[in-house]
């Protein structure tokens, strides 16, 4: 079973046949919102919106523990491609641009951010050198480009905690620190996939330049953000059908 955990702008997917929808409580609470059960192409695929199906959960406080316990162990789902819209740092990586990121960089605090919490249960290390699966991110672009979608192998995603965006200083520091897309939800989300031992990769959508970038030199635009994620998120839905079709 395939999860599909979308980000701002893709609370539905329009091609998924639904099947069933479930509400579904977690020993770590209530996930965003009912898991939706469905066939797009040839593939049984479970969808969950990240920010609540309404868009209403700011990514501080997404239920991330709920969100992927309810994943793993109520769809059993042992794969997530995870679509999230990112702030673009690098000149490469322009609003519009498909990335399918190989590193993550962790600035987020204060959010649970795994399942081990001692206790009972034994002190647990899980390996996260790299971060993403490599078998389901080069499906991932292999699957981009037959479909004649154009998308970024690789690039190094900040987690940063939101809500608000980043100073101009704060990207600069970013891009010193070797980063070149910025979001908000990539961890925990990340991390407690590896936990489940679930393989995780993200689609990531460049919906604006990083603050004090281009044309964020003097602010972000969020009329133009729309428009893009609009666009971007189009490619990204063919991309999802190609793979769940292959
Ligand atoms: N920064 C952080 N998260 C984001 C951005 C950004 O510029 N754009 C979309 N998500």
């Amino acid at each position: 079973m395939l999860a599909i955990i979308g980000g701002s702008g893709l609370t539905r997917l329009a091609n998924l046949d639904v099947s069933r929808r479930e509400v579904v409580r977690t020993p770590f609470g209530d996930p965003s919102g009912a898991l939706t059960f469905g066939r797009l192409g040839g593939a049984e695929v479970v969808f969950l919106a990240r920010h609540g199906y309404g868009h209403t959960i700011p990514p501080h406080l997404v239920n991330y523990r709920a969100n992927l316990w309810a994943i793993a162990k109520v769809a059993k789902a042992d794969r997530i491609i995870s679509v999230a819209s990112v702030g673009g740092i690098r000149a490469h990586l322009g609003p519009g641009t498909l990335v399918v990121p190989h590193q993550i960089i962790d600035y987020t605090w204060g959010r649970s951010s795994t399942f081990f919490e001692g206790g009972e249960s034994k002190v647990i290390h899980v390996d996260f050198t790299h971060p993403y699966d490599t078998a389901l991110r080069g499906e991932l672009i292999q699957i981009a480009r037959i479909v004649g979608q154009t998308v970024i192998d690789g690039s190094v995603y900040a987690a940063t905690q939101g809500p608000r965006l980043e100073t101009a200083a704060e990207i600069n520091r970013l891009e010193q620190d070797g980063v070149d897309i910025v979001g908000m939800t990539g961890m925990p989300e990340a991390v407690l996939a590896r936990e489940l031992e679930i393989s995780y990769a993200a689609l990531c959508v460049v919906a604006n330049w990083a603050a004090g970038r281009a044309d964020s030199s003097q602010g972000i635009h969020f009329e133009s953000i729309e428009e893009v994620l609009h666009a971007s998120l189009a490619q990204a839905r063919l991309i999802i059908e190609g793979f769940c079709s292959s």
